[in-house]
């Protein structure tokens, strides 16, 4: 890869790999002064959950982009759709395996904001000294630093230097000290250059939608782990641009149970490995959730109304039945594809490559939700 950031980085990189090899593994432990709290490469740890392996599972409904416009017509999917839905781009080259990367794809949606956000070419799309705003990745996202674009750039790659492995966040960083690009790309120089990204196909994402700011996108960069803890907001979709992006999802009432105080591969590495799998009932009311929207929206033709009929009777008071000792509904979103996640369900992302670039659309569903069904 020939990388604008210069020979140097490369070099501690290939240093601090030979490095690490010599030593004996041992656990992280807290070592206050910071230094060599991992004595080796991570790739040397047996971890439970690893975000590298190329088969993670996923219990959600997966349609084409095409399909989607046959089933909803033009505008894409309805106002406060109630599940979790991939939608991945048509075209699939039949040459390539089904489960792979987005090359898979002959064609796909922004491919030309794909080739903007390569990372030789996400320097020059902005000025020399181009400062971002990184968050920590734990719940709240409180913390911040401001840092030249390059130079998160080589701290993505090459990891967090004084922890040591190279383009990867571990399950024991602290998530208020994983720094992470992500949502803060309000400014007018990203939204300039956000210009450039095609929107979902939505009924809330129309030209006109984005026009009157009743979309708000965010890009974000990560690496290998990284990702933010649980958390819950409006719906939206994100896209996977480069990379790999793994997405686990809890429904309102199902309330997870994590550690405030780190990111979201602690939850991967230490929870979910001991959660029961999704059983074959569990898979068919996944399934039988979509058939049943399709119908009840066919037969209104509005959004809201199949909304509130297709809401099963137990999940649609707003009680909080807590933290569920099944898995969560889950999938890798691939480069080309999107995840539509629904309003108020609690989500957290892990990204699997060691350049991983996403845009999320936060829709306002709600507010088209209105003026569609007061027309
Ligand atoms: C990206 O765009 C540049 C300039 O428009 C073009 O020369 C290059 O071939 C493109 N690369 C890919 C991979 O599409
Ligand atoms: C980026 O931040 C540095 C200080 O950290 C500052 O000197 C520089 O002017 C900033 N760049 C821009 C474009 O504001
Ligand atoms: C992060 O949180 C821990 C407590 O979990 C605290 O000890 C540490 O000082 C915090 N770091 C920063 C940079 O705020």
């Amino acid at each position: 890869m020939h990388f604008a950031l210069g020979t140097t980085s490369i070099l501690i990189f290939v240093l601090h790999k030979t490095a690490a090899r010599d030593d004996t593994c041992r656990s992280p432990s807290s070592d206050d002064a910071g230094n060599d709290r991992f004595s080796c490469a991570s790739t040397d740890i047996k971890w439970k959950w690893d975000p590298t392996s190329k088969s993670h599972p996923c219990n959600i409904h997966r349609i084409s982009h095409s399909d989607l416009l046959r089933l909803y017509g033009p505008l894409g999917l309805p106002n406060l759709y109630p599940y979790p839905l991939v939608i991945y781009p048509d075209d699939v080259d039949s040459n390539n395996n089904n489960q792979g990367d987005g090359s898979k794809y002959r064609t796909r949606r922004n491919e030309f904001f794909a080739n903007l956000t390569s990372i030789d070419n996400l320097p020059k799309q902005f000025s020399a000294d181009f400062n971002v705003t990184l968050t920590g990745s734990d719940s709240l996202s409180s913390h911040r630093r401001i840092v030249p674009l390059t130079q998160y750039l080589e701290e993505v790659i090459i990891g967090n230097q004084h922890i040591g492995f190279p383009g990867e966040t571990l399950p024991y960083q602290l998530g208020n000290e994983t720094w992470y690009l992500f949502g803060e790309t309000f400014t007018s120089e990203w939204a300039n250059f956000l210009q450039n990204y095609q929107l979902p196909s939505c009924h809330s994402c129309t030209e006109l939608h984005y026009q009157q700011h009743l979309v708000a996108l965010s890009f974000g960069i990560g690496n290998i782990g990284s990702g933010v803890q649980w958390h819950l907001h409006g719906p939206g979709f994100s896209e996977t641009i480069h990379g790999r992006k793994h997405w686990v999802l809890y429904p309102p009432q199902l309330r997870p149970e994590y550690d405030l105080n780190y990111a979201s591969r602690h939850w991967m590495e230490n929870v979910y490995p001991v959660l029961d799998d999704w059983n074959s009932l569990d898979v068919e009311k996944e399934r039988h959730g979509h058939v049943e929207y399709l119908q009840k929206w066919k037969s209104t033709k509005q959004e809201g109304a199949a909304q509130k009929s297709v809401k099963d009777p137990d999940d649609a008071k707003d009680e909080d039945n807590g933290p569920s000792n099944k898995k969560p509904w889950e999938c890798t979103i691939h480069e080309g594809e999107m995840i539509y996640f629904p309003d108020g369900w609690h989500h957290a992302t892990i990204n699997l490559e060691s350049y991983t670039v996403f845009v999320s659309s936060f829709t306002s569903e709600h507010v088209s939700t209105l003026e569609e069904t007061s027309k």
